[in-house]
């Protein structure tokens, strides 16, 4: 009965909607109290090998791909362990240097495609430990992996991830989390990530309750023909995905930029036609993000702006959606909520078979 669209009108809005109680099952018994930290058994590791590893190192493909981005800001800022992310499509055709004290993290919804697969497999056959961060239990990379967390985001239908893609940032965080406890983040520092992703399942609920607001600024970007999504640092990722949603779904022309990268050339583009969504987080950035907004109204750009209930938008002439704020580490997970229902509204104002976009599979197990 799960693959029912109980009430809903495409599989894409009941999965947006299933997050508050998907989250949260998610989240059970994974919540060390007493240590600060995750209890994360899949990965099949001893603490002590947990914090043998130097770097680590994210592959997915697409969506899996921005979330791991991400994911390795969030290793980077809670475990102080340097991390990136690459395209695994990439990665498995370039002779990779594969290094023993590297953990190497896979990451699929589906856990069979192809790409993310044969990474995994070229990792290994060089001597590397992979662990995946999947949500069909029993797939493919899930058995290949060394061990792993599963997301239990419950089945995905539509093409468009969503909510296979928050739960992917919460087992991103999760692992931040244990790594971090077996490195420098103190005990203090880990009780507050755990409260912060206590919080998660209200305040995604408080965001979705919002949604009248949200899909009539998505109703107002349907008509551009092109769109910039644009954030900085940990706003980049929610960019990307937010654009990849976008173009998906509605068939415009998406493009995500750092906010830092627009006076090096995309500026060039702004018109009164092509218009903006700005990722602004109420963080020691806001202001240099607030800047870059007046740059693009100052050329007559449109803007929309997702942002926490502290930022004062001042004289700008804006869409705004706020999010309640959870710790700076986590509010990426709450800024992309928004961004999937901004895609959804405008590609159903637009008439798109919204579950199955053309040209697309949910999962790309062939090369
Ligand atoms: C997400 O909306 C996309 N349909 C796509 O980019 C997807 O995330 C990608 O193909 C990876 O799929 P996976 O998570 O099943 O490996």
């Amino acid at each position: 009965e799960e693959l029912e669209l109980a009430g809903h009108d495409h599989f894409m809005h009941k999965e947006i909607h299933e997050q508050p109680s998907s989250v949260e099952r998610m989240l059970g018994g994974r919540l060390d109290d007493r240590f600060g930290s995750a209890r994360l058994d899949g990965l099949r590791m001893e603490l002590r090998e947990l914090r043998g590893f130097r770097r680590v190192k994210v592959l997915g493909c697409g969506s899996a791909y921005y979330v791991g981005q991400l994911g390795a800001t969030l290793i980077e800022d809670l475990a102080r362990v340097p991390a990136d992310a690459e395209p695994a499509s990439e990665f498995r055709y370039r002779n990779p240097v594969i290094e023993p004290d590297t953990l190497y993290v896979a990451v699929s919804q589906s856990g069979e495609t192809a790409d993310t697969l044969f990474a995994v497999r070229e990792i290994q056959r060089k001597g590397g430990r992979v662990v995946g961060l999947v949500n069909v239990v029993g797939s493919s990379i899930a058995r290949q992996c060394d061990g792993g967390i599963y997301l239990h985001a419950g089945p995905e239908v539509s093409v468009a991830s969503t909510k296979a893609l928050t739960h992917m940032a919460v087992g991103f965080a999760l692992l931040a989390l244990a790594l971090g406890r077996v490195h420098d983040l103190s005990h203090a520092d880990g009780a507050r990530i755990l409260a912060g992703l206590q919080a998660l399942p209200g305040q995604i609920a408080e965001i979705l309750a919002d949604e009248a607001g949200i899909a009539e600024a998505g109703r107002r970007l349907a008509d551009a023909r092109s769109l910039f999504f644009i954030g900085r640092v940990r706003g980049y990722p929610v960019a990307r995905e937010a654009a990849q949603k976008f173009k998906e779904i509605t068939y415009r022309h998406a493009e995500a930029y750092p906010s830092s990268e627009l006076k090096h050339g995309p500026l060039a583009l702004i018109d009164a036609d092509l218009p903006t969504v700005a990722v602004i987080p109420d963080d020691d950035l806001v202001e240099r993000n607030l800047a870059a907004a007046h740059e693009i109204r100052a050329r007559g750009g449109r803007l929309t702006v997702i942002t926490h209930p502290g930022v004062d938008l001042g004289d700008l002439e804006a869409d705004r959606i706020t999010v309640p704020r959870n710790e700076r580490e986590l509010d990426p997970i709450l800024l992309t909520i928004p961004t999937q229902l901004l895609a959804y509204h405008a590609a159903r104002a637009l008439g798109e078979d919204i579950d199955r976009p053309r040209n697309l599979a949910k999962s790309v197990t062939v090369e």
